[in-house]
């Protein structure tokens, strides 16, 4: 069987921004994938490349065997998608909204009310199928969402973020349904910025910053390399900052870390306590004086920090990281991109559904239709009719 995705090289550029910048990044079929990155690594880039809303500049990207860039109609077939913000109508009931995005597929009317009662059971959403969708908690919206993603059965389901924002329990719920999916055998590459959320669905996690890969393993083996130690110095002077990081070199097992801006070098230790007793005796040795010195123990959020140089960024959009906040200023260009993600991957499956529609112009799914994607294309907040 052929791997479920494989990209190799690929590059996405928005002027100068490489959000893909020659991402290599194989995924085996029969278990979660996971993409973990911070804000801006290039992770909804890459989810797009592989639902074939968006073409890269170069590179090689096969979906299930297929050429993506040569032949995106047949990728399309066999993939589902919910994107990074669940783009559900509020003015619609869920079944409603079901029953949307099967017409949408082109499914007849008893293959949609099967697919539909499906998915429904699947995710629990019996009770809230019939109350509107603007009564929905975000949890429950994300579970309509990828619901709808899963109307078309699909083959790959690109989750996009799937529990940012929820609640410990909605997003426990939110995992538990995904890994029925897989358990029957749908392949599912999610992104999280959660490293806990990798940990619990995914047998493999590609850690990705700045459009590359940075790192790669099953969690196991990424806790394990978390589990090193630590020794972190910061000297009293700026200026001996390239001599700690020598002195570290020396003992560490990689090349240190140095952050600028809090002048600290660090670097992942084997030897524990014997090696921070030699690091000190080496910087003593230098005539180097320290502000602090340490071993730690990472935690799997310093791991991530190690391996991108920045933190997973903060679960709370309001949070003034900067990080976050330069990602802020992106948010309405990602709200519209990731919009017109879902539903445009729906609209470009279905254009004949939209033909028919305009026929008969009373066809209410059609207007809704037309109504809806009016409004995603111009990146309109949305809004209750
Ligand atoms: N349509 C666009 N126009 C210009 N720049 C873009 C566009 N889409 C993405 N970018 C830039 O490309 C980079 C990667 O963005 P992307 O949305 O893939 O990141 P991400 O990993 O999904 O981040 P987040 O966790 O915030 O969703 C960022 O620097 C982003 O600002
Ligand atoms: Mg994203």
């Amino acid at each position: 069987m052929p791997p479920i995705i494989e990209a190799r090289g690929l590059i996405k550029r928005y002027g100068k921004v490489r959000a893909l910048d020659g991402l290599d990044l194989v995924a085996e079929s029969g278990h979660v994938t996971a993409l973990l990155g911070p804000n801006g690594a290039g992770k909804t880039t890459f989810v797009s490349a592989v639902a074939t809303l968006l073409r890269p500049d170069a590179g090689a990207l096969r979906v299930a065997g297929i050429d993506a860039l040569a032949e995106p109609r047949r990728v399309r077939r066999v993939i589902g998608l919910a994107g990074q913000f669940a783009s559900v109508e509020p003015a619609m009931t869920g079944r409603e909204n079901l029953e949307l995005v099967a017409r949408l597929f082109g499914l007849d009317r008893r293959t949609a009310r099967k697919a539909i009662a499906e998915v429904l059971d699947r995710l629990d959403l019996g009770e809230a199928s019939d109350r509107l969708v603007r009564t929905y908690s975000g949890g429950l919206r994300r579970r309509l969402d990828l619901g709808a993603s899963l109307v078309g059965r699909p083959q790959l389901l690109l989750l996009d973020e799937p529990t940012t924002g929820l609640d410990p329990r909605s997003r426990r719920e939110l995992w538990d349904a995904i890994r029925d999916l897989v358990a029957d055998g749908v392949d599912v590459l999610l992104t999280t910025q959660y490293l806990e959320e990798a940990d619990q669905l995914a047998r493999r996690v590609v850690i990705i910053d700045h459009g590359k890969v940075v790192d790669a393993g099953t969690p196991a083996e990424l806790k394990d390399r978390a589990g090193r130690d630590v020794v972190e110095v910061r000297p009293r002077a700026a200026g001996d900052l390239p001599a700690a990081e020598e002195v570290l070199a020396s003992v560490g097992t990689e090349t240190p870390r140095t952050d600028l801006d809090t002048q600290r070098t660090w670097v992942g230790v084997d030897g524990g306590a014997d090696t921070l007793t030699a690091a000190v005796q080496q910087l003593h040795q230098r005539g180097i004086a320290l502000d602090d010195i340490g071993l730690r123990r990472p935690s799997l959020d310093e791991a991530f920090l190690a391996l991108t140089g920045q933190p997973v960024a903060s679960p709370d959009p309001d949070d003034d990281d900067p990080h976050t906040a330069k990602a802020a200023d992106t948010t309405v260009l990602d709200d519209a991109v990731a919009r017109q993600d879902t539903i445009g991957m729906l609209v470009a499956q279905i254009r004949r559904v939209r033909l028919r529609a305009t026929r008969r112009r009373t066809d209410l799914v059609g207007q809704r239709l037309l109504s809806i994607r009016r409004r995603l294309l111009f990146a309109m907040p949305t809004t209750g009719e």
